[in-house]
């Protein structure tokens, strides 16, 4: 029988010991930088060539200068961390030249309009609450402040192709609007389809430098991974055959992400059967539920509504036999989850908007015309990528965190 005290069961969960390193969980998340980026070295070089001319203006920078480059490559090849690694080394050796120098990271997932990305730039650095203002009279907000403290800004823009085409065309046609002398580079990130597809005709004209990353080869995965293992993990967590392990298994989908959540997933196994090493089994057992394609930070950043309704269709999907759902039936889901959550549900408009979000960032499936019968044409759902019950789970794990979800 256990008679542990409920208290000791909460200091045991809390302090008991782990495989991780103090702080090393939160090595492993999509958000953290880390020190080195292997096999980036040239990269990170050019990147930083793009923005030279910023240091060799006079000081106190009184001219103008701008630049747009972009990033393409397939997922899970350092696009995104490298970007952010270089701009804020960038920012350090701005501050100690003493150039006054802005930077943001927007991922365009989350914020979806060129309004909302100047709107909350504008906010958080200068406590300008610009709502209501035109887009024309943000970004001329920001250019005039810019311009009196004699200061620059580089924006990453990552996922640049989920903006709306007019948004894109109004971030890189600024030196028109507003003369050579303005003070704003881009960085755009994208995947190759989509930059062939929608981005390089439209922009490549304004763009001065493109990078294409590739893939990491097998021994670049691995040394990565060991890297990031050993700022993860106490140095007897993790041998090196599981290292191997977990080498391969992202080398197969050439996904470097892949890797490290197969990581990070084993890891918290471990901890959870009071393991103080991963074997392999874990390894196994987590590289399953490790869906690289899936965008579990992007998930953990939708609204609430989005996140029921994406419920509402995971839920009915995961029904034996049933390969994709209709809008009505989805929303009568959408509205009974509303009510177990006891939340007001919203109308039907605001659902159909859900779900273009949805279909925008990808988790859902396009939304497809469905046969013509007795009601009209009826749009049919899917879900991309991952099995519903897996969405259903991650989605829980979210909605539980705000909703306290029994
Ligand atoms: N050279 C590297 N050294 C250490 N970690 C790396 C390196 N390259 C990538 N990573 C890590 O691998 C993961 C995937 O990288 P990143 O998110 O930058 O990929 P991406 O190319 O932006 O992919 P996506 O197109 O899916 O957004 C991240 O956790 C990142 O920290
Ligand atoms: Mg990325």
């Amino acid at each position: 029988m256990n008679d542990k005290k409920p208290v000791d069961i909460i200091q045991d969960a809390l302090f008991s010991s782990s495989v991780f390193k103090e702080g090393g969980e939160t090595t492993l998340n999509q958000s953290y930088i880390p020190e080195n980026l292997k096999y980036r070295e040239e990269k990170i070089r050019r990147i930083s060539q793009n923005f030279r001319p910023l240091f060799l203006t006079k000081s106190g920078g009184s001219e103008g200068f701008s630049t747009n480059i972009a990033l393409t490559g397939p997922a899970g090849v350092g696009k995104t961390v490298t970007s952010r690694y270089t701009v804020s080394n960038i920012q350090s050796m701005a501050e100690k030249y003493h150039i006054k120098l802005y930077t943001d990271y927007k991922n365009c997932w989350t914020t979806r309009t060129k309004t909302s990305i100047l709107r909350s730039f504008l906010r958080d650095r200068f406590g300008v609450a610009s709502r209501g203002f035109s887009d024309e009279e943000s970004t001329d907000i920001l250019i005039r402040r810019l311009n009196s403290e004699q200061a620059y800004l580089i924006l990453i823009l990552d996922e640049v192709s989920v903006l709306p085409q007019r948004d894109i065309r109004g971030f890189i046609h600024l030196p028109e609007e507003f003369g050579s002398e303005h003070r704003i580079s881009l960085i755009m990130i994208s995947r190759p389809t989509e930059w062939k597809v929608t981005l390089s005709s439209m922009v490549s004209q304004r763009i001065a430098d493109v990078l294409q990353f590739h893939p990491y080869t097998l021994e670049e995965t691995r040394e990565i991974l060991s890297y990031r293992a050993n700022l993860a993990f106490k140095s007897a967590a993790l041998s090196e055959e599981i290292l191997d392990m977990v080498a391969e298994i992202s080398d197969q989908t050439k996904n470097l992400r892949h890797g490290i959540e197969t990581l990070y997933r084993s890891g918290r196994g471990a901890d959870q059967r009071r393991l103080d090493e991963i074997s392999p089994e874990m390894i196994r057992r987590a590289k399953n539920d490790v869906f690289p394609e899936m965008r579990a930070d992007i998930l953990e950043e939708l609204k609430t509504h989005e996140l029921f309704t994406a419920l509402a269709i995971a839920r009915r999907l995961h029904h034996k036999g049933i390969t994709a759902t209709t809008i009505e039936h989805s929303f009568k889901n959408y509205r009974i989850i509303c009510e177990e959550l006891n939340v007001r549900p919203n109308g039907e408009a605001a659902f159909r908007n859900y779900l273009s979000t949805l279909e925008t960032i990808g988790i859902l499936g396009k939304v497809t015309k469905g046969v013509k019968g007795r009601k009209g044409v009826r749009a049919r759902l899917t879900i991309h990528d991952v099995p519903a019950a897996v969405l259903i789970e991650r989605i829980e794990v979210f909605l539980s965190e705000r909703f306290q979800m029994t």
